[in-house]
């Protein structure tokens, strides 16, 4: 059988938000793009994911013509609530920093993305297996991959983007010897559950007590989304339904607090936690976005938040280098462009064997990382400040009460709290 080729300027492996958000973007510049996907359609759109979008993603999403959906499904949340020992402490997002969230589902985020991206004739690949990259400290790296029907194929492009998860694969096409792995793990997981009831409250609720963590969110009128903290081999059919609300409503205090609306559980899932970053983002003629580069823990919903920022931050990046490598290739015909043969637009500092990283890649993965950092100092600080340790006794519950009133009682706590979870300004 003979190998089926196509060329595009970015070849995009991982056809997740970051993947669907970059292509949709650099189409819109007028740079071509492909992207791949091992996963098919229906198993991405009906994994459970994050249900809190930064004002900015929606703000991208309706910049990109997507975001309608958003809008009409989607609920504004102007504040959260905080929850520690049964006392409630409302932050109020718009009052403190002038931004507001959105409950939009993560997973209906990338149907809206992949529905975009099919109408206006994008070509994507979805279920492919036997996925390769080629080639990335050369001027001519190439995706090969077998497509849903058995067909082998390759793509040639200039520039691969790799958003292809946590889980990987072309974040290992960067060197040993120029990449970090920064990486740390957790003692707990998150138990997380869909139940058919009505929400129990107007807005978010995080909640700590002695028992550990609990989150209430919502998905609609109808359907509800919950989280509590637990062991990470929990075996979810180990819990039954009357046992996991009675743990929520212990979590949230059974006296006067909120009284928690139960439902029939339709799905019950134990979600794993780490802290990961890959230092560089970049290399040769690679770049990573969204959890290939990084891994945030849950509390806060910041990863495909931080995944759209890093897109933010590639888009403009690598709109500049293939102009360049265009404007090189009109000029020398030689095909090789910015980091091909010592021309403008790099920098030395590679200690990889092959092709310089081009300069513009360069500054997308220090600032992408700038946020990083940040999003996984929160991230790690609301875990730590919402959870228990294994190794608890009554100071440290103590110590996180004067932590948590240090949050909510001041409103420069509060502003704190609501200028990271409502996400940085760029
Ligand atoms: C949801 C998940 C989160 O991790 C979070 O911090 C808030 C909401 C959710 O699934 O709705």
């Amino acid at each position: 059988m003979t190998e089926h080729r196509t060329r595009v300027e970015v070849g995009i492996v991982g056809g997740g938000p970051a993947g669907l958000m970059t292509a949709l973007l650099l189409k819109r510049r007028g740079i071509s793009a492909a992207v791949i996907e091992t996963r098919t359609k229906d198993t991405i759109h009906h994994t459970q994911r994050a249900g809190i979008l930064e004002a900015a993603t929606v703000n991208m999403l309706l910049d990109a013509e997507v975001g309608s959906r958003v809008l009409t499904s989607g609920h504004e949340h102007e504040g959260t609530v905080l929850s520690f020992d049964g006392e409630q402490h409302r932050i109020d997002f718009q009052a403190l920093v002038g931004r507001s969230v959105w409950l939009y589902p993560q997973n209906e985020v990338f149907f809206d993305l992949a529905n975009a991206w099919e109408r206006e004739g994008g070509e994507i690949h979805w279920a492919v297996t036997d996925t390769q990259v080629h080639g990335v400290e050369t001027a001519a790296p190439r995706i090969s991959f077998t497509d849903a029907a058995g067909q082998e194929r390759s793509i040639e492009a200039d520039l691969i983007v790799g958003t292809d998860g946590s889980r990987s694969m072309c974040r290992k096409l960067i060197p040993e010897q120029v990449r970090t792995d920064h990486f740390i793990s957790y003692p707990f997981a998150w138990f997380g559950i869909l139940c058919e009831a009505p929400p129990t409250a107007p807005e978010l609720i995080y909640a700590n007590s002695e028992l550990g963590f609990a989150l209430i969110s919502q998905r609609n009128e109808t359907v509800q989304r919950m989280y509590f903290q637990c062991d990470p081999d929990t075996d979810p059919q180990s819990w039954s339904e009357d046992a996991i609300f009675d743990h929520i409503q212990a979590v949230l205090g059974t006296e006067g607090g909120v009284q928690l609306k139960r439902g029939p559980i339709i799905e019950k899932t134990v979600l794993p936690f780490r802290s990961y970053v890959c230092d560089p983002l970049s290399h040769g003629r690679l770049a990573l976005a969204g959890d290939a580069g990084h891994t945030v823990p849950p509390t806060g919903a910041k990863g495909l938040n931080l995944a759209f920022a890093d897109v933010r931050a590639l888009v403009p990046c690598v709109e500049e280098f293939i102009t360049e490598l265009r404007a090189d290739r009109a000029e020398t015909g030689t095909g090789t462009g910015p980091g091909g043969t010592g021309t403008g637009g790099t920098e030395s500092g590679d200690t990889g064997s092959g092709i310089e990283t081009p300069a513009a890649l360069r500054r997308y993965s220090r600032t992408a990382l700038d946020r990083v950092w940040k999003a996984q100092n929160f991230s790690y600080w609301a875990t730590n400040l919402l959870h228990r340790q294994p190794e608890e006794n009554p100071f440290t519950h103590r110590r996180r009460r004067g932590e948590f009133d240090a949050i909510t009682g001041s409103v420069y706590g509060q502003a704190y709290f609501a200028d990271s979870y409502t996400g940085w300004s760029d």
